[in-house]
């Protein structure tokens, strides 16, 4: 089949990549010029474990195509998809300028029925307001008068269907290429029939397939994150309060976990979510429950209890040295600027909040991420304080203490001697409870974790 791409972004270009592979014909279309150059000569902007060859694959077998130009991609296929940006609007609502822009240039250029799909992470009701923004655009042409001779008894000659995305940023086209499961939100029986066959090549062990009304798919993609981040704050919460009753909380980890209703899945406590989604969707749920008059406390606390969690490391540092007066001057080494392994995005990365309060604070970063500092190098590039290194122990010289922000797999299990060589005082705050405490404390190690005893 063929389909295009609204959005070349993580979502836009995993899924256009995923969607050629198992040999559909995708136009992926963008409004940054620089990006679609840079694809077009086989550059990608962003890092995910296996996109790349699969770019250049598809690229090469003619499968995959970018674009620039709207009516091309409209042209080119029947199915439009929708995975432009959801940024959070000052009231933390979700900012629909993007897919509404993109909705309109879909309409600006079609000529015949189309199905168009959100693909982006959309408040519950932007089908509908897609729906009304198309057929605005078509009055506007006239277009709906004179229905399309092809297909006279399609009217409006469009359905809008929700399609939420679920994949996770570092595992994206394994998640995009075996998906647990794929929402489908329309109640047009035809679109459903396109939408099936598309998503054929992904159901052939079994259908992952389910389908809902518009409004529920919507509403299942925030409650998937807000279950998710719900989780993480939960564990947070009991982390931060086994610290208070001398208690550790990977043993309670272990020991909730094996209860099968709870599971060991998602119940890591750490130094708070972050990325794109997370913290965004929450809000915009949070935010659409304001709206028909519902408070909605949990999601509140969510985010309370996340927005703390990711000063601790910053607390912790500073406790230790004798507040935060005495960080002015140090050297503090940071693994890991990445929001989670194995991506390269640094949005709401719990690593921002951390070097910011350092800045503050007058301390020097000296940081090392294995995929991430190019990213930080964009965002922070004019800031001295910030010194990149090429590796891991290059980054701890003369440090005065190292923070761990991101549970790379290259940092769990460290040469400790060779630390100890470079450092100029044994001190590590570890953001993700990667080692034993008493190991590193028998070593001579100040070592400080999330929700275990102090040593
Ligand atoms: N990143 C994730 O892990 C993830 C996972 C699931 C769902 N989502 C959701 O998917 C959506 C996209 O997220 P993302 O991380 O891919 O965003 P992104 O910021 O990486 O990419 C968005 C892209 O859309 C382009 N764009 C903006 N306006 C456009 C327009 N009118 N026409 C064409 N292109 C346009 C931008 O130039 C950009 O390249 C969001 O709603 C997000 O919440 C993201």
């Amino acid at each position: 089949m063929k389909l295009s791409i609204f959005g070349t972004g993580y979502v836009g270009l995993v899924s256009g990549a995923c969607l050629a592979e198992v040999g559909h014909n995708v136009v992926c279309m963008d409004v940054d010029p620089i990006k679609i150059d840079k694809l077009k000569a086989g550059i990608l902007p962003i890092w995910e474990p296996g996109l790349e060859a699969l770019v250049e694959r598809n690229v090469k077998e003619g499968r995959l195509h970018f674009t620039t130009d709207a009516a091309q991609a409209v042209q080119h296929a029947q199915v439009q998809f929708i995975a432009v940006g959801t940024p959070p609007d000052e009231d933390g609502s979700a900012d629909l300028q993007y897919v509404l822009a993109a909705a309109r240039n879909i309409a600006r250029h079609m000529s015949e029925y189309k199905v168009i799909v959100d693909k982006s992470t959309v408040p519950v009701g932007t089908a509908d307001k897609v729906k009304q923004v198309i057929l605005e655009e078509l009055n506007q042409r006239g277009s709906l008068s004179s229905p399309d001779p092809q297909s006279p008894s399609l009217d409006p000659p469009f359905a809008v269907v929700s399609n939420p995305e679920f994949l996770k940023e570092g595992a994206a086209v394994n998640d995009f290429l075996k998906p647990d499961r794929i929402i489908i939100g329309t109640d047009s029986e035809q679109a459903k029939a396109i939408m099936r066959e598309l998503y054929e090549p992904f159901n052939r062990n079994h259908d992952r397939t389910i389908y809902m009304d518009t409004r529920s798919a919507e509403l299942t993609k925030y409650a998937a994150n807000a279950m998710l981040a719900t989780k993480i704050s939960f564990m947070n919460e009991m982390a931060n309060l086994a610290e208070h009753l001398d208690a550790d909380i990977e043993q309670v980890r272990r020991g909730i976990g094996a209860d099968p209703r709870i599971g060991f899945h998602f119940i890591y406590p750490g130094c708070g979510y972050g990325g794109s989604c997370f913290p965004k969707d929450v809000q915009a749920l949070t935010h659409t429950a304001k709206q028909v008059g519902y408070d909605a406390q949990l999601m509140q606390a969510v985010e309370a209890v996340n927005n703390r969690q990711k000063t601790t490391l910053f607390t912790k540092l500073s406790q230790h040295f004798g507040g935060a007066a005495a960080l002015k001057g140090k050297t503090i080494a940071v693994w890991g600027l990445a929001f989670k392994p194995n991506t390269d995005d640094m949005r709401a990365a719990p690593s921002r909040i951390l070097m910011e309060a350092l800045w503050q604070a007058g301390a020097k970063v000296q940081a090392f991420d294995p995929i991430a500092m190019p990213e930080a190098e964009r965002i922070y590039g004019q800031n001295t304080n910030l010194v990149l290194y090429p590796d891991k122990y290059a980054a701890l010289k003369d440090a005065d203490a190292l923070v761990i922000c991101t549970e790379w797999q290259q940092f769990r299990a460290p040469d400790f001697a060779e630390m100890k060589t470079r450092m100029s005082n044994k001190v590590i705050v570890d953001g993700r409870n990667l080692y034993q405490p008493h190991k590193l404390h028998a070593e001579g190690w100040a070592y400080l974790s999330v929700g275990r005893a102090t040593m």
